[in-house]
């Protein structure tokens, strides 16, 4: 039976609001599971490129996305070209927002 670990193994993955709190929290567990490739997403080049600094020992297996998820063309050219690059998509993490925020 797969474990927990197992399942993440290898993954596409996209993360919204990777660069702080849960996205980010998040974008290191998946790193850390078996060699999933983390598309981390966000809408300022220049904290997703700090946050996946960070991230430097799964440099391998991240790629920044900027992506705002309150523009529609942005979200779609995003999961297509992901999907493009990666020859596919296996599990989008739908995180940003703020706490108390209006995205829905
Ligand atoms: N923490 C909690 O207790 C809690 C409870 C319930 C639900 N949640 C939900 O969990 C999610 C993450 O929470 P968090 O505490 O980790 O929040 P956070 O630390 O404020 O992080 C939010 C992330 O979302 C990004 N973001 C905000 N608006 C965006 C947009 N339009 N396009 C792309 N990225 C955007 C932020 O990027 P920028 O740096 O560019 O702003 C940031 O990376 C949110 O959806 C929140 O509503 C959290």
């Amino acid at each position: 039976m797969m474990n927990n670990t197992e399942y993440y193994t290898d993954k596409i993955c996209i993360v919204t609001g990777a660069n702080s709190g849960i996205g980010y929290a998040l974008s290191e567990e998946l790193l850390k599971r078996g060699g999933a490739i983390v598309y981390m997403a966000g809408r300022s080049q220049e904290k997703i490129a700090k946050a996946a600094d960070q991230l430097s020992a799964y440099r391998d297996q991240i790629r920044p996305l900027i992506v705002d998820v309150t523009q529609q063309e942005q979200v779609q050219n995003g999961i297509e070209e992901t999907a493009a690059e990666a020859g596919r998509l296996d599990l989008l993490f739908n995180n940003a927002g703020g706490v108390g925020g209006t995205i829905v």
